[in-house]
C-alpha cells in the first residue's frame, strides 16, 4: 500500500480525495486542512485515520509515501518544499507554485532524487486528449499548421464576484491566465508534443474595483446587494488574447476570459493539421471533432474500440457512458501512482511533472511581461 497524505480539503482537494477512493493499492491516512469543519466529515466517513490542521505536524508525524498538495497557491512552496525534504512523491495543484523562483528552487532541490512530481493539469488525461496526442503523432495527422484554445468562463463577469485567487498575495500577479490558461498551454503543448517559445500577450480587465461580500468564494455568488462589502481594487486580469509560437516555428492563439456569460469551463482546443483537423471541448469532454476537407467531418464517441493502442489505458468506460472531468483527474493521479509503482523516474509522463509546470509558470509570466512591454517575450 502507498500512504498517501492530501493536504487542502476544500474544492480540489475533495476531488483528489474521491479519485484516490477509486485507485488500488493507496491508501489515504491522514488528511490536513487549517479549517477543521473540512475534515470532520471526512473522518467521520472513514476516509482517512487521522487528521491535522497543521501540514508540516502531519509530515513530521506520519511516515507516509505521497502527498497531494491541494492548498491554494500561496502555501504550494511550503508545502512541495517540506515534502521534496521529506523525500515525498508529489501530486501538487497548478499553478506549481506563486513566483518563479520558487519553482526554480524546487527543480534545483528534485536534481538527484528519486521522486514522481506530478502538477494537476488534469484535462491531459481525458481520454480523448491523449488519443489527439497519439494521433497528431500520426502520418494520417501529418505536420500541424495552426493550433488555437480558449478557455472561457462566467463565474468573476460581475463586479460583486470575488475569489482569493484576486487577491495577488494568495494567487500571484496573474489570475485568469496563471488559473485557467495554463491549463489550455498546457494541454495544446501536450497534444502537439512541442513547448510554446515565445508570446506576444493583450491582457484585460473588466472591473478595476470589486465587492467583496462575506462568504462569497470559488464558483459562489452574493445571495443579496443588501450584504455589506469591502471594495478593493483588483490588480490581475481578467483574461487576454495571446499569439504564441512553438518550437519549429508553428503558430498558434489562445483567447482567456473569466467574464464571458454562458461560458462555464470552456476549455475548447483546435489543432489543425496538414491532412485534418481535431477539436475538443471540455464540455463535451466524451466526444472528439475531426475535420475533413474533402469528405463529411466526424464525431468520435470516447470508447477504447475508436482510439489508438497508446491512448486505450485512459478509457474507463464504455461509450454512452460519457467519460467525464472526474475521469480525467482520476486518469492523472492513477498515472502518477503507476510512475511511482513502476519507479519510473525519467521517462515520458501522460500527466504534466514539476518541470513542465515550472515551464508553464514562466509562459504566464512572458504573458504578463508582453502585455506590460507590448512586444513579443521570448521564454528563457
Ligand atoms: N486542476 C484544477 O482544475 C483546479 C481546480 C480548482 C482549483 N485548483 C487549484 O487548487 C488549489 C486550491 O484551490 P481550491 O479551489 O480547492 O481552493 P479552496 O479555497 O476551495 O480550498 C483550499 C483549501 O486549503 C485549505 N488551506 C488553506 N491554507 C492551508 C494550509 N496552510 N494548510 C492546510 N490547508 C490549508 C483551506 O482551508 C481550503 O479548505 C489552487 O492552487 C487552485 O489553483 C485546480
Amino acid at each position: 500500500m502507498i500512504k498517501v497524505g492530501v493536504i487542502g480539503a476544500g474544492f480540489i482537494g475533495k476531488q483528489h480525495i474521491e479519485a484516490l477512493g477509486r485507485i488500488s493499492g493507496v491508501k489515504i491516512v491522514a488528511i490536513t486542512d487549517n479549517n477543521l469543519s473540512n475534515l470532520e466529515v471526512l473522518q467521520q466517513n472513514g476516509v482517512c485515520e487521522r487528521i491535522y490542521t497543521d501540514f508540516n505536524e502531519m509530515l513530521d508525524k506520519e511516515e507516509l509515501d505521497a502527498i497531494h498538495n491541494c492548498t491554494p497557491t500561496n502555501v504550494h512552496f511550503a508545502v512541495n518544499k517540506k515534502a521534496i525534504q521529506k523525500n515525498l512523491h508529489i501530486y501538487s495543484e497548478k499553478p506549481l507554485v506563486k513566483e518563479l523562483d520558487e519553482a526554480k528552487e524546487l527543480i534545483e532541490m528534485l536534481d538527484g532524487k528519486k521522486l514522481i512530481t506530478g502538477v494537476n493539469f488534469n484535462y491531459r488525461t481525458n481520454l480523448l486528449v491523449q488519443e489527439m496526442h497519439e494521433v497528431v503523432k500520426s502520418e494520417a495527422f501529418g505536420r500541424p499548421l495552426f493550433v488555437q484554445g480558449e478557455y472561457l468562463q462566467d463565474w468573476l463577469m460581475f463586479d460583486t464576484d470575488y475569489d482569493w485567487r484576486m487577491d495577488t498575495t494568495i494567487g500571484g500577479a496573474s489570475r485568469a491566465l496563471a488559473d485557467i490558461g495554463s491549463h489550455c498551454f498546457d494541454i495544446m503543448e501536450y497534444v502537439i508534443s512541442k513547448k510554446i517559445t515565445s508570446v506576444n500577450a493583450k491582457l484585460f480587465k473588466v472591473h478595476e474595483k470589486r465587492k467583496r461580500y462575506e462568504g462569497v468564494g470559488t464558483f459562489s455568488q452574493v445571495s443579496s446587494a443588501d450584504e455589506e462589502y469591502t471594495e478593493l481594487i483588483v490588480q490581475n486580469e481578467d483574461g487576454g488574447v495571446i499569439q504564441v509560437e512553438f518550437e519549429g516555428g508553428l503558430i498558434g492563439s489562445f483567447v482567456i476570459s473569466q467574464v464571458s456569460a454562458g461560458k462555464k469551463n470552456g476549455l475548447k482546443i483546435n489543432i489543425s493539421g496538414e491532412k485534418e483537423a481535431l477539436e475538443w471541448k471540455q464540455e463535451q469532454s466524451d466526444r472528439l471533432w475531426i475535420g475533413h476537407r474533402d469528405k463529411g467531418n466526424e464525431e468520435v464517441f470516447a470508447d477504447a474500440k475508436y482510439v489508438s493502442q497508446g491512448a486505450k489505458k485512459f478509457a474507463t468506460l464504455p461509450n454512452g457512458h460519457p467519460v467525464g472531468w472526474h475521469d480525467a483527474l482520476t486518469n492523472g493521479i492513477r498515472a502518477f501512482y503507476e510512475a511511482i509503482e513502476n519507479k519510473d523516474y525519467d521517462g515520458p509522463k501522460p500527466f504534466a511533472t514539476f518541470a513542465d509546470g515550472y515551464h508553464i509558470m514562466k509562459v504566464v509570466a512572458a504573458c504578463l511581461e508582453s502585455d506590460k512591454k507590448k512586444v513579443w517575450i521570448d521564454i528563457q
